[in-house]
């Protein structure tokens, strides 16, 4: 199982994962902004985009591994892992199952936490109403909304007409294995104590489905993490503010090459 994935740019190798139930289109804003200074690397995780779902097990881990077969494809023995929101769940699984690719880390808008019970049953039951609906449906409704923060629906409609877009071209069976996978991730507390490589934590100071909270948690966890909080952002910091975003991105990364050469 090969991912695809888009790969522009030269230099410090910067993987980017998506989030929920987003596909590597939501980096566009970082590709055309930092691929002069770095080489960015957006796979679409599996069954989102143009890769394939496969027979496995929903996994977070499993998600971790494509990412790592990804990179051994490449040739690129290490590079500054950023996931956000899922992307973030499958980063933190590649810091516990193959840390010795990860020279550097962001975690946006994410969480280590596992799912409380209700959560984790929300997920499950979401993933059922998908395979019986055969249509994401249910996430335009329930999720789309909470995505995107109340600075950009005053100010950007166009972002969530995008966002919205998005969201509905999922195809209905990967949505509901990712939602499977992630309602049976395992807490990342301790892995993230483990990590030694540098570590950014960032979080949309109006995030509302992982909080500050939740980001202070990380960084706290991180031996070596900092935390940006973006203002005027809800979940999607990449896309909502995408020029703080890719400061703050794009500082991180020349310090760590720098620190890591
Ligand atoms: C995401 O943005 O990737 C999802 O909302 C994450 C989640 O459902 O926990």
């Amino acid at each position: 199982m090969q991912l695809y994935a888009r790969d522009v740019g030269q230099g410090t190798p910067l993987v980017l994962l998506h989030a929920f139930p987003l596909s590597s289109s939501m980096w566009l804003p970082q590709r055309e902004a930092l691929a002069g200074r770095f080489r960015i690397i957006t796979p679409d995780l599996r069954g989102f985009g143009g890769s394939v779902l496969g027979a496995e097990e929903p996994s977070v881990e499993t998600m971790a591994d494509d990412v790592a077969a990804l990179l051994k494809s490449k040739n690129i023995p290490r590079a500054v892992i950023g996931g956000l929101s899922m992307g973030g769940y499958v980063a933190m699984a590649l810091c516990r199952r193959h840390p010795d690719r990860v020279r550097g880390l962001v975690l946006a808008d994410t969480k280590a936490t596992a799912d409380a019970d209700a959560a984790r049953e929300n997920r499950l039951r979401t993933a059922d109403r998908i395979i019986a609906e055969n249509s994401v449906a249910v996430l335009t409704e329930e999720l789309l909304p909470k995505l995107i923060g109340p600075t950009t629906m005053r100010q950007r409609a166009l972002v969530y007409g995008r966002i919205r877009g998005l969201v509905q071209s999922t195809p209905p069976k990967a949505a509901a294995w990712a939602q499977r996978a992630m309602a049976a991730r395992p807490d990342s507390t301790e892995t993230l104590r483990a990590v030694r490589a540098p570590a950014l934590v960032i979080v949309g100071a109006e995030d509302g489905i992982t909080t500050e909270a939740d980001a202070r948690h990380m960084a706290d966890a991180l031996p070596n993490g900092e935390l940006h909080v973006i203002p005027r952002s809800g979940h999607l910091t990449s896309i909502e503010q995408p020029d703080l975003f890719n400061q703050s991105v794009a500082d991180f990364v020349s310090a760590v090459a720098k620190s890591t050469a």
